[in-house]
This record gives C-alpha cells, sequence and structure tokens, in this order.
C-alpha cells in the first residue's frame, strides 16, 4: 500500500475547506485560519492605521448601478484586451512578494491558475520562484514587476531574462522608494530580517499542516536575486530580504523609469499613480498602461483611493494609455464600477491571496472563479453584454455623499 504524501493530503484538506467558501470574504477567513499570524498579516496588513487600506474597499460602497432592464442577455462576453492581449475577464492578477510565505507551491500555483482562467499572471521582482520557472508553468500573457534596485546591473539582467523568457510586459512599481510603516508585522515579527517572538514561533507550532509543507519543500528563497547576494550564506532568508532591503533606491526619477522604457521597448506599465500629474509623466515617456493603485494601502496612509481619482486619470490620459485600477477589489461589482468609471480592467492581489492562503492551487483558482461568475452575472443584471457597453452611464455617485 502507498502513502499519499503530506503535499497530497493537504491538497485534499484544501478541498473539503473550500466547498465552504463563496466569496472572497469567506477565502480570507480560511486563509486566516491556515496560515500563520505573521505571513497572514503581512499579506493582510497595510500601513499606520490602515485608513487608506479599509477605504480602498469602501470607496467603491459610494457608487451605485444605474441597471437597463429588458435587454437580452443570452450571450454575456466579460472578456476584453490589456496591453494587446486578450483575457477571458477584466482582472490581472496583481505582483505580490514572496507567495510561499502563503503556502509551499508560492508563484508557480498562481501562476498555473491565472493561465487556466485565461487572464495575465505578474511575477514579483521578490518571488519566491524565477522568471524561468514561472514561464515554464505559464504559457499565458505574463508581465514582471520590476524596481529601479539601486543594483542597475540586475536591473538590466532581469529585462534580459523576461525578454528571453517572453513576458509580453513590463510593470514598474514607482511607490516604493522605501516601505511603508506596516505595524501589524512589527507585531508580528515579520521585519527585514524577521524578528519572530516566542508567539510567532507558537503560531507556526498552531498550523502544522502549513510547517509541514513548508519543511518538506524546497527551502524558501528569493530566487530572481539569490545569485546576486555574494556571501557564503547565499541561501539564507535573512541574508536575501537584508539585500533586498538595501535596494530600494530613494535616488530613483522619471529619467531612471524613462531609461528603462527604452531598454525594454515592448509594452510597458507604471503602478503607483494617484494624480494626473504622475500619469501624464508616465504617459510622456512611454508607459502603453497607467496602474491607479496606493500599493493596497501599503506605503502611505491617507491617500487618495483608486476609484476615487480613477475618473480623473481617465480623462487626463485615458485617450493616450490604458488605465487599470488596482485596490480594494474584493467583488465582480468593484470591477464593474472601475470599468463604467473608464478603468481597462483591475488588478487584484489579496484577492487570489487569500485563495492561495485558503486551498493552495485550487484556492486561487477559487478566487478567479468567484470574480469571473460575478463579474458575468452583474454585467447581466447591469443589462450589459460586454465590456465595451460599460460605460458611465451605468453609474452614479451615491445621493448625498
Ligand atoms: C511589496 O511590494 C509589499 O507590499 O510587501
Amino acid at each position: 500500500m502507498t502513502w499519499p504524501t503530506l503535499q497530497a493530503l493537504e491538497e485534499r484538506l484544501s478541498a473539503f475547506y473550500l466547498k465552504r467558501c463563496q466569496t472572497i470574504a469567506d477565502l480570507r477567513r480560511m486563509a486566516h485560519w491556515r496560515v500563520p499570524a505573521p505571513m497572514f498579516h503581512y499579506m493582510d496588513g497595510a500601513a499606520e492605521d490602515e485608513i487608506t487600506y479599509r477605504r480602498n474597499s469602501s470607496d467603491f460602497d459610494h457608487l451605485e448601478f444605474l441597471p437597463r432592464n429588458l435587454v437580452d442577455i443570452s450571450e454575456i462576453d466579460p472578456s476584453t484586451t490589456v496591453m494587446g492581449q486578450r483575457i477571458e475577464f477584466p482582472v490581472v492578477l496583481a505582483p505580490t512578494g514572496m507567495s510561499r510565505l502563503f503556502h509551499w507551491e508560492g508563484e508557480r500555483a498562481v501562476a498555473r491558475a491565472a493561465a487556466r482562467a485565461g487572464t495575465v499572471y505578474s511575477l514579483s521582482a521578490v518571488g519566491t520562484h524565477s522568471i524561468e520557472e514561472v514561464a515554464a508553468c505559464n504559457a499565458g500573457p505574463k508581465w514582471f514587476q520590476i524596481y529601479v534596485f539601486k543594483d542597475r546591473g540586475l536591473v538590466s539582467e532581469f529585462i534580459q531574462r523576461c525578454r528571453a523568457a517572453q513576458y509580453h510586459a513590463l510593470c514598474l512599481t514607482i511607490d516604493l522608494p522605501i516601505t511603508g510603516k506596516r505595524e501589524r508585522d512589527f507585531r508580528t515579527g515579520m521585519t527585514l530580517p524577521p524578528t519572530f517572538t516566542l508567539r510567532s514561533w507558537l503560531d507556526f507550532v498552531l498550523h502544522p499542516v502549513w510547517s509541514a509543507t513548508h519543511v518538506t519543500s524546497a527551502p524558501f528563497s528569493l530566487a530572481n536575486v539569490a545569485h546576486r547576494v555574494q556571501t557564503v550564506d547565499s541561501d539564507n532568508v535573512e541574508t536575501l530580504m537584508s539585500y533586498i532591503g538595501s535596494q530600494f533606491d530613494r535616488t530613483v526619477t522619471w529619467d531612471d523609469a524613462a531609461a528603462m522604457v527604452q531598454e525594454w521597448g515592448g509594452p510597458f506599465a507604471v503602478k503607483g499613480i494617484l494624480t494626473v500629474d504622475d500619469a501624464k509623466r508616465a504617459v510622456d515617456i512611454g508607459a502603453t498602461a497607467i496602474i491607479v493603485s496606493n500599493h493596497g494601502g501599503r506605503q502611505l496612509d491617507h491617500c487618495p483611493t483608486p476609484i476615487d481619482v480613477l475618473p480623473e486619470i481617465v480623462a487626463a490620459v485615458g485617450d493616450r494609455a490604458e488605465v487599470i485600477l488596482d485596490g480594494g477589489v474584493r467583488r465582480g461589482t468593484d470591477v464593474l464600477k472601475a470599468l463604467a468609471l473608464g478603468a481597462r480592467a483591475c488588478m487584484t492581489g489579496r484577492c487570489y491571496l487569500y485563495g492561495l492562503g485558503a486551498g493552495g492551487e485550487a484556492g486561487v483558482d477559487k478566487a478567479l472563479q468567484i470574480l469571473r461568475e460575478e463579474i458575468a452575472r452583474d454585467m447581466a443584471l447591469l443589462g450589459t453584454r460586454n465590456v465595451k457597453e460599460i460605460t458611465g452611464s451605468y453609474v452614479r455617485r451615491r445621493r448625498g455623499l
């Protein structure tokens, strides 16, 4: 008799848990239950008082729909294109760092699920699987998220590797010259380098499935940068995280971004735009997409929310670049509101990370299925059959707000 592996048992357990999830909020609760607190709060938490983080979602509630009825909705088509690539529904998977913190399969699980769902996966520069490993398991459209690191040689190397591995676009994140003050991480010890407390270690013991699958799978690594760390201890997580911490460059300007657009020479998104000024500068240096984002509320607290500033940014640059909204999306209705206000598509990080934490690759499948089904159902209820029909005449600000 052969015994199922630990990983196979974990898959069965995930299937059991995922059956109980109907919404992204359910996946979040399940991830909270299954992932040790330091990792869960790193994914779920945001900067300082988390005002912006909460508003990112609650500002969608300020809008309401104006549905049209008695429309033939027998065919609903939520597909669209982003930077020239067809996607089956208007949601792109945002870059998020270190996905193996949430499930032992990490970025590979997410990339496979994105390809299956027919949408874009964006790999983070601080991923735990490499550019090439992700390309090997995702034949669909892929973007690579990049920073202008101090080590400009590494940046050029990333560009060459992305070209060789046929990534479709680069996505430059511009809102992280230093990291925001994420206070949950200080409490749990998820700092750079980690400073786990007794309570954190107890949490690993209380999550034996997470801990056992991690201990028995390949060692954790920041796969894209590990080879640049020139020490005898280059596999050490703390060393790698300190290296990343030291790479954020406070001197980066639009000239560096412009040089990167030139060096890449292909579709290029600038992520972290909240003002018309920055949107215009991004388009002026040749960006093909603008990602309206406050980094999920993880950087500067009390800045505007993407759904709030979206209309003015679309009005300013929407005829010269695609505008993508990133931040606060938890429901299909959020995506439809953004589309009505002129977004080409939405990005989400936490929705799929909750799925990953709740149930690995099947959990990411579930998150994407929930969003896709909500989008299609709500398009029908709105009386719109394809994304082109979703215009500003279908939403308004709630009276009194
Ligand atoms: C990295 O981009 C993070 O938000 O943790």
